[in-house]
């Protein structure tokens, strides 16, 4: 992806399974300070996701569609080699609380070690997606409770299309 050299674009992973109204606010936000966001679905058979990567990454893009500056990509393997291949150096990660920050600290380390030239750059959350999380979202839908507004409208779809979420 080519992209001006004096452009800054940084990258927000994850597993995005799938995407909540607290990813896209975060990704939303980057985009206001980034020239451009790629949001980075990761493949990751291990971790057993409720939806295929084509669906995450979809899903994605259909709620990302209103942003400009933001685009959808699956990735595999470390997350610093991808974003070398892109160009970039930049990490963006949501904290929604402290729970988080053990977590994401250590990860910011790791890839610090690997990476002493990528950056880690963390977004605090909007309160009100401070109790969100995909799993949470998973769990109300299948206890048949209200996700509106935890999810964008495509999630929505999606999830009823298939009926059943894992
Ligand atoms: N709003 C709502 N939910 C949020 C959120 C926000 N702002 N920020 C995080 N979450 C939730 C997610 O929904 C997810 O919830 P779940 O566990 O219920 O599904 C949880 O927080 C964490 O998910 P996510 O942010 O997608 O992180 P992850 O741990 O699944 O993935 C990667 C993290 C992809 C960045 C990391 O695994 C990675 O880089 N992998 C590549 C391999 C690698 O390079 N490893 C070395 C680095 S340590």
């Amino acid at each position: 992806m080519s992209l001006n050299k004096n452009n800054i674009r940084a990258v927000y992973p994850g597993s995005f399974d799938p995407i909540t109204n607290g990813h896209i606010c975060i990704a939303q936000r980057a985009a206001k300070i980034f020239d451009e966001v790629i949001v980075a679905v990761l493949i990751n058979a291990q971790k057993n996701p409720s939806f295929s990567v084509e669906e995450r990454q979809k899903m994605a893009e259909e709620a990302l569609a209103d942003f400009h500056n933001v685009r959808v990509c699956a990735f595999s393997g470390l997350l610093v080699n991808f974003i070398r291949s892109l160009d970039s150096r930049i990490i963006i990660r949501g904290l929604r609380a402290m729970s988080d920050f053990e977590y994401e600290f250590q990860m910011a380390l790791m890839n610090r070690q690997l990476a002493p030239d990528i950056e880690t750059f963390f977004i605090v959350t909007e309160p009100q997606y401070s109790y969100l999380s995909s799993s949470a979202v998973k769990d109300i839908f299948k206890f048949n409770g209200d996700i509106s507004g935890m999810v964008p409208e495509c999630v929505i779809n999606r999830i009823l299309l298939e009926g059943n979420v894992k």
